[in-house]
């Protein structure tokens, strides 16, 4: 269990969040919503609130998933009572004790209360084509697509809404104007961006404040560290790292543990051919720093980016407990200055085989994500 010592934080967040994508089946099989649930709620008895979804994960079944740890009690309950009309004598009364479980299932989900919990979802990516994604950020889509997360999540209110992707045929005020109103109504609490580049940051922060920029990185996804980080700096915006643990590449995945054959990993350009075998030869140089560090590669990958600043609160998914208690000892490898350096030393970016990410998806990445002047 977290102490509070190094539970945490900046004012908002458990300083390890928990990603959901996988959950619904990215990198392995998908979960049952059942099993997803437990793993959510076991997060959450540890000591992590933040928890991470987006509409389009899962074909839109994330949301619902994720959504479930907190409705799930209520909606059975009022499924029961209308079954209950049709009931007589003793059917009534074996209902009562059946209701009576339905309480006290509510009651053990009340250990996961709304306002202890932080969820972030996201919007803007309709599709992917097999050349490019498709991403919307007119002010119409984002409301839709709000209010279509409140529904799936069955929830009042979203604490920080991202755009996962940014639509460069929108001037970014115009979609934080419309995001801008969803904080006005309560909708939404915070504002986030995901892949934007430092001039959209800087636009989008100056109709509303920023809170979260969510960016790829890890020991071998490092180039947000030249221009956005500084920039989140200088304007107090705290960074989500996604895949920090390399799409479970520093956790061993495809090393020493073999990809499942419908994992979308099989064809990521780090992770096939001869890309793959040059990797191989860094997790190698992690497995030792690790064993120096007397951990496991995962947690010295997660502890190196936990070790980038206190507002930077990584997001590491995973679909087993035994990897959601290894990723939570991170918080407990101490690394100085110098040992940081020898680790970063051990992945030199020019020895990373391969784009970070698939052909596709790579024209909507921070590097290519300004938006045109509104005239
Ligand atoms: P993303 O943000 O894209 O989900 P990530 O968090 O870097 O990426 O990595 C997720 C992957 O790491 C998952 O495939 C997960 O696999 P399991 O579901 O089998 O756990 C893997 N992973 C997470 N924590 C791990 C750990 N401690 N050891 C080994 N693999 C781990």
């Amino acid at each position: 269990v977290l102490t509070d010592e190094c539970l945490f934080v900046s004012d908002l967040v458990s300083k390890l969040g928990f990603g959901c994508m996988g959950l619904s089946g990215v990198y392995n099989a998908p979960l049952s919503d059942e099993v997803g649930i437990s793993i959510i709620k076991d997060a959450f008895n540890k000591g992590i609130t933040f928890f991470d979804t987006a509409d389009v994960y899962g074909a839109r079944t994330n949301e619902v998933m994720v959504g479930k740890v907190y409705a799930s009690a209520h909606v059975l309950i009022k499924f029961f009572l209308l079954d209950a009309w049709n009931m007589e004598g003793e059917q009534v009364a074996s209902a009562h004790v059946i209701l009576t479980k339905e309480i006290q299932i509510l009651q053990a989900l009340k250990q996961l209360p709304r306002e202890k919990i932080q969820l972030a979802t996201k919007f803007g990516i309709v599709g992917m084509e097999p050349t490019h994604m498709v991403v919307n950020g007119t002010p119409e889509y984002v409301r839709s697509c709000c209010e279509a997360s409140l529904k799936r999540l069955d929830v009042e209110y979203i604490d920080l809404y991202y755009q996962h992707r940014v639509d460069t045929s929108v001037p970014i005020e115009e979609t934080m104007g419309e995001l801008k109103k969803l904080v006005k109504e309560g909708k939404i609490k915070y504002i986030g961006l995901s892949e934007s580049s430092p001039n959209t940051i800087r636009r989008a922060h100056a109709v509303h404040p920023i809170t979260a920029i969510q960016m790829e990185w890890s020991l071998w996804t490092r180039d947000i560290e030249e221009d956005i980080i500084p920039l989140c700096r200088e304007l107090g915006i705290g960074v989500v790292p996604y895949s920090p643990l390399g799409r479970g590449f520093f956790g061993g995945k495809a090393v020493v543990e073999s990809l499942p054959a419908n994992s979308f990993l099989v064809s990521h350009p780090r992770f096939k051919g001869e890309n793959f075998d040059k990797n191989k030869i860094l997790y190698t140089r992690i497995e030792n720093l690790a064993a120096k560090h007397k951990c496991t590669p995962a947690q010295l990958a997660l502890a190196w980016v936990l070790h980038q600043g206190d507002q930077v609160v990584p997001i590491p998914g995973t679909t087993k407990i035994k990897n959601l208690d290894d990723n939570i000892g991170s918080l407990r490898v101490k690394l100085t200055e110098e040992n940081l350096k020898e680790i970063s030393d051990a992945i030199p970016f020019n020895e990373v085989a391969g784009d970070r990410t698939y052909a596709n998806m790579y024209s909507s990445t921070w590097k290519f994500a300004d938006t045109p002047t509104k005239d």
